[in-house]
């Protein structure tokens, strides 16, 4: 998708996209454009159920005396309200009516209207990224897909006073579209092609970012002790791996890291506790964590982010074999405490406790973020509209929640205590990797996890087995991965530690 900037010319072709406030209210170019057409605007709200609430569209043929080919009617709510996310969404209301219409230029000519929170030049930045957001598809198996079946919008020109101002700051922020892109791709590929070698081949190419990158096979993982983790790949014909990435940006290179951690179950099969085989498919999207973690670590190297921040992602397939760990086996975890794994499929928490302690022991981090699609619990208790999050310190869970907000990448957090966390005692080892029954299934997930964590370093666990994926279009995402927490960990590492 082409994204230009110009000051206010009206455009000869293609779609026009004007804007409508709440209350059916018209921009003043709205209103011109309604005067020269004799009140065909006028007419088609008003035989339309349009408010010019935020996110609504509505489109017009223009007369057979000009030479656009429609008009697009968007609308944008009360402009008091509007912050970043919610401009994106707007971006991505107008691609997404229009680009699979015919035309393959369209001009927006929304302005940055009378908006308390905004400039004009960061009001076009943000349209631009959102509509870049939402054309993203992942087509690239699709070889016989028809030429109208794809989409036609090749190109938007974004109208704004400041079109320079404009074009310099899109060119700078631009960066957190490549990363959630990437997100995407990762997430998206399908198991026989991404699987932990092919990945973190992937991931090594990123040091051309400026990224440190370093991967530790089996070898290296059970020297170290990591028996929790290689034990989940035992069953599989590819390499276990240990991926970390490092950003250095801060100006005090001895500063503390942040540091990110995520599941990369590329293939969940349950193990020798098989899942059942209706949408056994979607666990490909079991590496989301994972995605997330090296999409931030992108974003955070592509605006050279003023931080030091760590990424570090475990990548293993869950597949029964002669070779797979059995339910009952205890495996010892690199930080000594043995683990009774009853089920083969509450693998996550065995790859990240693992994980977790590699990052305590070869890292001094300030705080630790994991992520991963760790529960089918979390969707029955949250959905698709929150991620769960679980955390040992107030502070950071407020920070994330509050960048959650922003984002719309929302953040419901969840309890932890001690009753919890008697339920995976084990009566053969120091622990068990699920309880006996299905009560709490998040939590005690969580809880596992928090045995893993010394208690002085912020933690915060984020559970998104409901929100990595849509089967719904969503505004900045269409029907697929959704790269969930790229854009909340960018803002909660600038709000937090860039002011
Ligand atoms: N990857 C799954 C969780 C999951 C389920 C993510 C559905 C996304 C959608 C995880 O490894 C798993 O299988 N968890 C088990 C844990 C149980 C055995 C305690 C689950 O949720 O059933
Ligand atoms: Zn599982
Ligand atoms: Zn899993």
């Amino acid at each position: 998708m082409k994204i230009s900037f110009s000051p206010f010319k009206m455009p000869e072709n293609g779609t026009l996209v004007l804007g409508v406030l709440e209350n059916k209210k018209f921009l003043p170019l709205t209103e011109q454009v309604d005067k020269d057409l004799n009140g065909l605007i006028t007419k088609a709200i008003n035989c339309n159920r349009f408010e010019g609430n935020n996110g609504e569209t509505l489109e017009l043929i223009t007369p057979t005396n000009t030479t656009l080919s429609r008009i697009l009617l968007v609308g944008m709510g009360n402009p008091k309200d509007m912050c970043e996310t919610q401009v994106e969404n707007l971006g991505g209301a107008i691609y997404a009516a229009l680009s699979m219409k015919g035309d393959e230029a369209a001009t927006t000519a929304i302005g940055s209207i009378d908006c308390p929170h905004f400039k004009d030049e960061a009001f076009a930045t943000c349209l631009a990224r959102g509509i870049q957001y939402r054309s993203y598809r992942f087509d690239k198996y699709r070889t016989t897909i028809k030429e109208n079946k794809k989409p036609s919008l090749k190109q938007v020109n974004i109208l704004t006073k400041e079109s320079d101002a404009a074009q310099n700051l899109y060119t700078q922020s631009k960066g957190i579209v490549e990363a959630v892109a990437f997100t995407k791709d990762l997430v998206a590929e399908p198991a026989n092609i991404l699987h932990p070698e092919s990945y973190a081949a992937r991931v090594k190419e990123l040091s051309a970012l400026g990224l440190k990158v370093k991967a530790l096979g089996v070898k290296e993982m059970t020297a170290l002790g990591m028996h929790a983790l290689v034990g989940v790949g035992l069953g599989s014909a590819i390499e276990t791996q240990l991926v970390v990435l490092e950003w250095n940006g801060s100006n005090n290179p001895k500063d503390d890291p942040i540091a990110f951690i995520g599941k990369g179950v590329t293939f969940d099969t349950g193990g020798i506790s098989l899942k059942p085989g209706a949408g056994m498919d979607e666990m490909k999207w079991d590496m989301a964590g994972s995605a997330t973690v090296v999409g931030t670590m992108i974003a955070l190297a592509k605006r050279k982010a003023k931080v030091n921040a760590i990424g570090l992602i475990g990548l293993v397939e869950n597949m029964p074999s002669s070779k797979a760990q059995r339910p009952g086996d205890v495996v010892k975890s690199m930080s000594g405490q043995t683990i009774e794994v009853l089920n083969t499929d509450a693998e996550g928490r065995l790859v990240l406790c693992d994980v977790l302690t590699y990052c305590q022991t070869q890292y001094k981090p300030k705080c630790m973020i994991d992520l991963a699609t760790l529960t089918g619990a979390m969707i029955i208790a949250l959905g698709h509209e929150y991620a769960g999050i679980f955390a040992n310190n107030d502070e950071l869970a407020d920070q994330l929640i509050v960048a959650g907000k922003k984002t719309e990448e929302k953040l419901w957090r969840m309890p932890m205590e001690k009753a919890y966390d008697k339920a995976i005692d084990s009566p053969i080892a120091d622990m068990q990797n699920i309880s006996n029954d299905r009560a709490a299934g998040s939590i005690i997930g969580a809880q596992f996890l928090n045995r893993f964590v010394n208690k002085d370093i912020p933690w915060a666990h984020l559970d998104i087995a409901g929100v990595a994926w849509t089967k719904k279009d969503m505004p900045l995402s269409a029907k697929g991965a959704t790269a969930f927490g790229v854009r909340l960990l960018d803002k909660f590492v600038s709000d937090t530690y860039e002011q």
